[in-house]
């Protein structure tokens, strides 16, 4: 691997108070100070390009083991590489589910060769059946970096409690996918296009009934809780009031409940189906608002590739959408194109916060860090899912014009990607 030096760039680094134009040294995979480059090195031309940490997304799903016909552990990192992103927490809604250590070890091992760095979730109960607990000293033995049940919420409440009392111990995360069984079900966001669909519509209250329920746990136990993928204006005043309280909550919110709304679904297209659905106008600028008061700390994908064939039924189809090939340029076209935020606090949002939350050495480029950086350009391209490189192309942003185009990652020193 060769040394690398990128030249006139400009560097957006948050954590080091760095916004200006300079030179990027890479040796040996880490940062290093550019005034030492000398020999055998690399260099790349970085005139007209700008330099973030590399992103840490908070919400994948790789399909790996078991449904790689969808993604797998390679093909879902060379999508993260493409959108920039370096650092991955891959769900446990595999088939196995992430329960045992040996499907740790399996995952851990095969990302070995990935173009990303992959922090692996354990399951909180065995098959994600909701009622019994997995062995967490084991799953942490194996070397798990999270817990949660994602994909359904924890069915048993008091699992949920002692799985956030373990974590705080191990000084994990606990994600929460918030739901409430009985009222969750239906396709789309339950409203006007519900109705006007016909089809059954899934409840803003299934998934606030579920935040409350976090919230409170966290609360009245003292422990840490993240809340992922929020998509509604009442669990956002939630988290933001919980925060107020002291409570020790982190949320994250998704590029499509940014930029997509319900009225998407007339389409009648299952691309625009996930699990929390599109929700109202007043919804997604909420969200915006959550993120820009700091309510909403990240900017996670819930990534969740299915097949061309799966998807071609719009009532049938399983929920999910893909996301990390477009994960920053949605998110810089709605933020800072549109004048929310700067480009910096959009890097905080997708890679400083989300490195702090999973407690990783990412989300900055101080001498001596692992060398995970992306270059993008301020570019007008319109997304197109067969230029995408995972397996699967379930985008919701087919044919969206977006603002900002990554055109080089850089993982643990190396070069994973190119814009061609
Ligand atoms: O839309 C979704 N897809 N939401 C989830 O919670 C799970 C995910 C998946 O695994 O496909």
């Amino acid at each position: 691997m060769a040394d690398i030096l990128i030249k006139n760039v400009y560097i957006i680094d948050p954590d080091n108070n760095t916004n200006n134009m300079g030179d990027i040294f890479i040796k040996n995979g880490v940062f290093a100070d550019p005034e030492t480059a000398e020999g055998n090195v690399e260099i790349i031309n970085g005139s007209g390009l700008k330099a973030a940490p590399g992103l840490v997304d908070l919400h994948v799903h790789l399909r790996d083991p078991g449904q790689t016909d969808k993604e797998d552990i390679l093909s879902g990192c060379r999508a993260a590489a493409a959108g920039g992103v370096t650092s991955l927490l891959a769900m446990p809604n595999t088939v196995p589910t992430v329960d045992s250590p040996g499907t740790v070890e399996y995952i851990k091992n095969k990302a070995k060769d990935a173009d990303a760095h992959v922090y692996v979730v354990g399951s909180i109960t065995k098959g994600l059946g909701g009622h019994e607990a997995t062995d967490i000293d084991a799953l942490y033995e194996a070397g798990i970096d999270a817990l949660s049940d994602d994909g359904r919420p924890v069915l048993d409440t008091s699992i949920m409690v002692k799985a956030m009392q373990k974590a705080a111990e191990l000084n994990i995360p606990v994600t929460a996918h918030c739901e409430d069984p009985y009222l969750a079900g239906g396709k789309v966001n339950e409203g006007d296009i519900s109705v006007q669909l016909g089809i059954k519509g899934m409840p803003r209250a299934a998934e606030d009934a579920g935040t409350a329920r976090e919230l409170s746990l966290a609360a009245a136990y003292d422990v840490p809780i993240h809340i992922c993928h929020v998509s509604t204006c009442t669990s956002a005043n939630m988290i933001r009031d919980a925060k107020k309280a002291g409570v020790k909550v982190t949320a994250e919110t998704a590029p499509h409940y940014l930029m997509l709304t319900e009225q998407e679904l007339l389409k009648k297209d299952a691309d625009y189906r996930m699990n929390p659905p599109l929700r109202t106008e007043r919804d997604r600028l909420a969200m915006i608002e959550a993120l820009k008061d700091g309510t909403i700390d990240a900017i996670a994908t819930d990534h969740a590739p299915h097949t061309p064939d799966e998807k071609a039924d719009f009532e049938n189809a399983p929920n999910g959408s893909i996301g990390m090939e477009t994960s920053f340029a949605a998110a810089y076209t709605v933020l800072v194109k549109g004048g929310v935020m700067s480009e910096g606090e959009l890097i905080q949002k997708m890679s400083c916060n989300p490195a702090a939350i999973l407690g990783i050495p990412a989300g900055t480029m101080y001498i001596g860090a692992p060398a995970d950086l992306f270059l993008y350009k301020e570019e007008e391209w319109t997304v197109d899912p067969e230029k995408l490189h995972g397996k699967s192309k379930n985008t919701p942003f087919k044919g969206i014009r977006m603002y900002a185009k990554v055109k080089m990652t850089i993982c643990g020193g190396k070069i994973v990607y190119r814009d061609q």
